[in-house]
């Protein structure tokens, strides 16, 4: 079984009723992503993705801050899950991110996606990104410099390899340490905001 297939997180989920990533409630880096948007000019529009939503807690924090917000996850019992807490204030799509078919959106939010995929596919995660966002669209991301259990997942990465790999199709306007981390994360996580490129 490999991390591209569902039926890998599909068997987490069947093992285990709340999986070790599940916090149980949206991020606190949410917040935090959405006021360092803001002090860089860049109010996200209205149409926000969450790729590898597992339980939806940051998709459904975001509806209810407004936005239309669209979660996917391919692994059934993440999309059954998101919908049993919090009904359809969401769009809850059960795809793989690199299939989907939806017009572009204006921002993706991506906590413990990026990290989530194997890293040879991380170039492709990144050109996905930029497909599923209109020019103009921003990606605000929270990653691991650290992890847990290494190797993963998650898999660990480094601001710079990020930068490297993300600013042929995005201006990244901020990377730097995570301060609002949850305790059990504390000093492990960074944040990205990138600007997709025309
Ligand atoms: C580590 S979990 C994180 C879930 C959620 N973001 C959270 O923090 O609770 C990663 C999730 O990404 C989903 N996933 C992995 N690869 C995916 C893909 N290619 N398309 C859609 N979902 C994917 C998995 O099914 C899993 O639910």
């Amino acid at each position: 079984m490999h991390l591209h297939d569902p039926s890998y997180w599909q068997s987490i989920y069947d093992a285990e009723a709340r999986p070790g990533w599940d916090m149980d409630s949206p991020t606190p880096l949410l917040p935090e992503l959405l006021d360092l948007a803001e002090s860089l000019g860049l109010a996200p529009g209205p149409r926000v993705a969450v790729p590898g939503c597992g339980f939806g807690h940051d998709a459904a924090e975001l509806a209810r801050w407004g936005f239309e917000t669209t979660g996917v996850d391919f692994a059934p019992a993440a999309i059954l899950g998101a919908r049993a807490r919090y009904g359809d204030a969401v769009e809850w799509r059960e795809e793989d991110w690199f299939q989907l078919e939806a017009p572009p959106y204006d921002a993706i939010f991506d906590h413990t996606c990026f990290v989530a995929m194997a890293p040879e596919r991380r170039a492709e995660f990144v050109a996905c990104n930029a497909r599923r966002l209109r020019p103009g669209g921003i990606w605000l991301g929270a990653f691991f410099h650290t992890v847990a259990n290494p190797p993963g997942p998650p898999f660990a990465t480094e601001p710079e390899e990020l930068r490297r790999l993300a600013e042929s199709q995005f201006e990244v306007r901020h990377l730097g340490p995570a301060s609002r981390s949850h305790p059990r994360r504390a000093g492990r996580e960074f944040l990205m905001v990138g600007v997709r490129r025309p």
